[in-house]
């Protein structure tokens, strides 16, 4: 009897989703206990915030592989500030931060291994060439967890910061948490703090649940992003809250023709129940490198504060890929600078080799039942005049502005409809019929 519980352990993830659902966040996620369990104060850990305990995550976690085909196994982090390298996780894991348990970002530079920039981005996003390995790193991954009982990772990212804005940075920073090319993957029940650059980054990944997580990093860090899905599909981010120097929440699937040739979309995602605030950034950001494709996209039951940008679309000529099939609605903003942008003409490029002549495509983009306050401008729509953005429809949204004399709307290159907009749009989003799916009722979605 035993013998076949465990097989049947051995056979199937701890993570894993019952029911079939289209969208990821109704999927309900099953989260079967490991049958296993060390804590890192085995492996000679010590949690005074300045022993490196580098080689103790290390070690835990290749002593963790033996039990892969055994259910699995928890790697608990007790009470303690936990001073580390980065360090690799393995599959059939839970990594399990107890209350009052801190793992902190090392500063020694001897600790950070370099690796190849990603394939679909080409070079790093920061500096050319090569980037530092994340704090936590998930690769070819299946059943990951990350959780804990409001434990924290802190990043410690000023130095890394520092060394962006005085230009002394060698390689792209490293990200708090990255998972690349894994599968069922869930990071829950955490507080993240000052991450050097993202905090959460799954990368050509699959099924990846990202719920009830808090991440905060200070006004002036910068270029510092919340959740950043990239080439990844089936994700579901919900009752989270996120304060930090730029973007939130980001979807981003790759850089001009190295996105282009890698052709990974980020696709079936829903955003649900987010608090967000960007200093600088977008509290939701589509792109800018999106050259593999982003669609099929669900924001939904978001607040947005305090933020330069709320809602925005980011492409430019050699992108190529698409933004398209998105869905926004819910949405309540307050002191935002900009409600809505979508912009051809931004950033800039990997190297000389782009094609010029790949224009990416933005259509479908649903923006429903949004209200603000203290917003400063409604919508800046500038698409690309040969690959114009269209069907873009609002419905339902109504901002008031702090400022009555300037112009709420700017549009250029772009197409739509709009119903129960104010204030009032610009003529080049009042199209009758411009809606592929047509408007729709509030809270029903058109049977299409
Ligand atoms: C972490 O994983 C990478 C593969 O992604 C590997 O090259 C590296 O050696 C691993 N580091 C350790 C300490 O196991
Ligand atoms: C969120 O996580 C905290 C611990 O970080 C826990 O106390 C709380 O119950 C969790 N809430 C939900 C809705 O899971
Ligand atoms: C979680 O921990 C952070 C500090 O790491 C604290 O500020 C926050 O209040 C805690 N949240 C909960 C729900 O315990
Ligand atoms: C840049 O910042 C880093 C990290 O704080 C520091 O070590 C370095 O000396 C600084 N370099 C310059 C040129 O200011
Ligand atoms: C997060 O915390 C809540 C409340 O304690 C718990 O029900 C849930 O199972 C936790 N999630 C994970 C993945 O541990
Ligand atoms: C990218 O992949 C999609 C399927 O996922 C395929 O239809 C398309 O032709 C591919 N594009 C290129 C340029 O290879
Ligand atoms: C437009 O996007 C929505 C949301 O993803 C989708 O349900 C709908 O089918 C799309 N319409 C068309 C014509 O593709
Ligand atoms: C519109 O959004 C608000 C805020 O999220 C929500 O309370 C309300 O129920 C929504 N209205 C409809 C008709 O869905």
């Amino acid at each position: 009897m035993l013998g076949a519980i465990l097989l049947l352990l051995a056979l199937t993830n701890a993570v894993h989703t019952k029911g079939k659902s289209s969208d990821p966040c109704d999927a309900e996620l099953v989260l079967d206990p490991r049958p296993h369990s060390v804590s890192i104060t085995e492996f000679g850990a010590v949690g005074d915030g300045k022993v490196d305990n580098t080689l103790a995550f290390q070690n835990a976690v290749f002593y963790l592989k033996s039990f892969a085909d055994k259910g699995g196994a928890q790697l608990y982090v007790p009470a303690g500030r936990w001073l580390t390298g980065s360090f690799n996780l393995t599959s059939h894991l839970t990594l399990f931060l107890g209350k009052g348990a801190v793992i902190l970002g090392s500063h020694d530079l001897t600790l950070w291994e370099t690796v190849d920039p990603l394939p679909s981005y080409g070079r790093g996003i920061d500096v050319p060439g090569r980037r530092y390995r994340s704090l936590i790193n998930g690769y070819m991954l299946r059943d990951v967890v990350i959780t804990g009982d409001n434990g924290t990772i802190d990043g410690q990212g000023s130095m890394w910061w520092d060394q962006l804005t005085n230009g002394s940075l060698k390689y792209s920073r490293p990200h708090l948490i990255e998972f690349m090319s894994s599968n069922y993957v869930i990071v829950s029940n955490l507080t993240l703090l000052n991450p050097s650059a993202y905090s959460i980054h799954p990368v050509y990944c699959s099924d990846v649940h990202v719920h009830n997580i808090s991440i905060t990093a200070p006004e002036e860090s910068p270029h510092t992003d919340g959740i950043v899905l990239d080439s990844s599909d089936n994700v579901c981010v919900k009752d989270s809250a996120i304060v930090v120097g730029y973007d939130s929440i980001a979807l981003k699937s790759g850089w001009d023709e190295y996105g282009i040739t890698f052709n990974r979309s980020t696709s079936d995602v829903c955003i649900r129940r987010v608090d967000l605030m960007s200093y600088s950034g977008s509290a939701i950001a589509f792109g800018s490198e999106m050259s593999g494709g982003i669609s099929n996209i669900r924001v939904e039951q978001v607040n947005i504060h305090a933020s330069s940008r709320g809602i925005e679309l980011r492409t430019t000529r050699g992108r190529g890929g698409f933004i398209k099939d998105i869905i926004a609605t819910d949405v309540v903003m307050e002191d935002v600078g900009t409600a809505f942008s979508a912009t051809g003409q931004w950033g800039s490029h990997p190297d000389d080799d782009f094609d010029w002549n790949a224009l990416p495509i933005v259509e479908n983009i649903t923006l429903r039942n949004i209200s603000g306050t203290n917003i400063g401008t409604a919508g800046k729509f500038t698409g690309i005049p040969e690959s114009p953005f269209t069907s873009i429809c609002l419905s339902c949204i109504q901002l008031s502005m702090s400022y009555a004399y300037s112009a709420p709307w700017t549009c250029s290159d772009v197409l739509g409809s709009s119903s129960l907009v104010f204030p009032e749009p610009c003529l080049e989003l009042t199209s009758p019929s411009s809606c592929i799916s047509g408007p729709r009722s509030a809270g029903k979605s058109a049977a299409s």
